[in-house]
């Protein structure tokens, strides 16, 4: 076949592409990503052609036989390439949807995923029975509540955190500088960066006494707040897949999203000692923690809270049935944990 008329092959003329109009663009970009074995192909397409033609998805299929300009054409044939060749949707959007608030994504951050909404959905049900347990009235607009979210990476869980508790106060934490910029712009375009206080900081040793002493802590960024604050919830969603499963990963996830957001070590599951460690010093007597899983994680990470310090484990599954989200309560008498501090180094 001619290569001349086709708007698949990189080499089609000017002409051609701008008299295609959205059918055909669709048709061709889903055939396109067909042959490329991209999941979800027409979804796909779709995405690509609403992100070129700048239209919603209603004009997309009620004027099919509008044409696209040559510029529309172009952007869209180019990004369909890019697609095919492994760059995720997201990265060639620069958005995805995560409790329903569009989120920028880039490649320095991990794109939000669907079952990341259970750890918010745990937190609020964890609140609610904190609550209920101790006979107080539930606290809806989370006043006077202090949570951190560690690994913040978009900002995903702060910010959807921040939606749910209108009044409540949050630390979120990444030991990626880079995460930080990409998390610290979604609060701000979605109006939440006055409640959400971000912080470089290898998983809370920001907030650790010995940091203080030296000074690198020298003021809290909340005023009025202590030094070292003690939390009412704290979220986590670490790095949990192992060096070891990463020939397995889709080349969309293992080439383009960052190592420090994949990886937690050889077996994946590693970081979570010191982070159940570092979270029991950090939160208040009777206070939260939840942490999203791997898909094998639970085994490894279930025992670290076999100890006099927490109580009402909780393990939830995702729409998959994996075990996914784990939670826990401290005891209400905290017990000081000797937090080891693993060293990272930022992207
Ligand atoms: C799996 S991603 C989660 C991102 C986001 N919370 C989400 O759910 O989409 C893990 C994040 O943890 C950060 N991270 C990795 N190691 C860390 C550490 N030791 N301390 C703090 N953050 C860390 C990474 O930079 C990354 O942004």
């Amino acid at each position: 076949m001619s290569n001349a008329k086709n708007p698949c092959h990189s080499e089609r003329s000017e002409d051609s592409a701008q008299s295609i109009d959205i059918r055909s663009a669709l048709k061709l970009g889903i055939a396109q990503l067909r042959i490329a074995n991209v999941p979800s192909d027409t979804l796909v397409a779709e995405l690509l052609l609403l992100e070129a033609t700048g239209r919603d998805r209603a004009s997309l299929y009620s004027h099919p036989e509008d044409p696209l300009t040559g510029g529309q054409s172009q952007t869209y044939f180019r990004m369909l390439e890019q697609r095919a060749a492994g760059i995720p949707t997201q990265h060639l959007t620069g958005k995805q949807e995560f409790w329903g608030l569009e989120f920028e994504v880039t490649p320095q951050v991990l794109i939000p995923r669907p079952e990341t909404e259970h750890v918010i959905e745990v937190a609020l049900d964890r609140l609610a029975l904190r609550d209920l347990r101790s006979q107080q009235k539930t606290n809806m607009s989370g006043a006077g509540l202090l949570f951190a979210d560690i690994g913040t990476g978009s900002g995903c869980i702060a910010v959807a955190l921040a939606k749910e508790f209108p009044a409540a106060e949050i630390y979120a934490l990444d030991i990626s500088p880079t995460a930080l910029s990409v998390a610290r712009r979604n609060a701000a375009r979605l109006g939440f960066a006055n409640r959400i206080h971000f912080q470089q900081s290898n998983l809370l040793s920001v907030f650790s006494c010995a940091n203080q002493r030296s000074g690198k802590i020298r003021q809290s960024p909340i005023a009025g707040r202590p030094r070292s604050p003690l939390f009412d919830l704290i979220v986590s969603n670490p790095p949990y897949i192992g060096y070891r499963e990463a020939a397995t990963l889709a080349r969309e996830v293992r080439d383009h999203e960052p190592e420090l957001a994949l990886y937690g070590g050889e077996e994946g599951y590693e970081l979570y000692a010191d982070l159940i460690a570092q979270s029991a010093a950090h939160l208040k007597p009777g206070a939260i923690l939840v942490l999203e899983l791997g898909h094998d994680s639970l085994p490894a990470v279930r025992p670290l809270f076999d100890s006099p310090h927490w109580t009402n484990i909780g393990v939830t599954n995702d729409l998959a049935g994996i075990p996914r989200v784990l939670s826990a309560q401290l005891t209400a008498q905290r017990r000081e944990t000797p937090a080891v501090v693993r060293q990272r180094s930022p992207a």
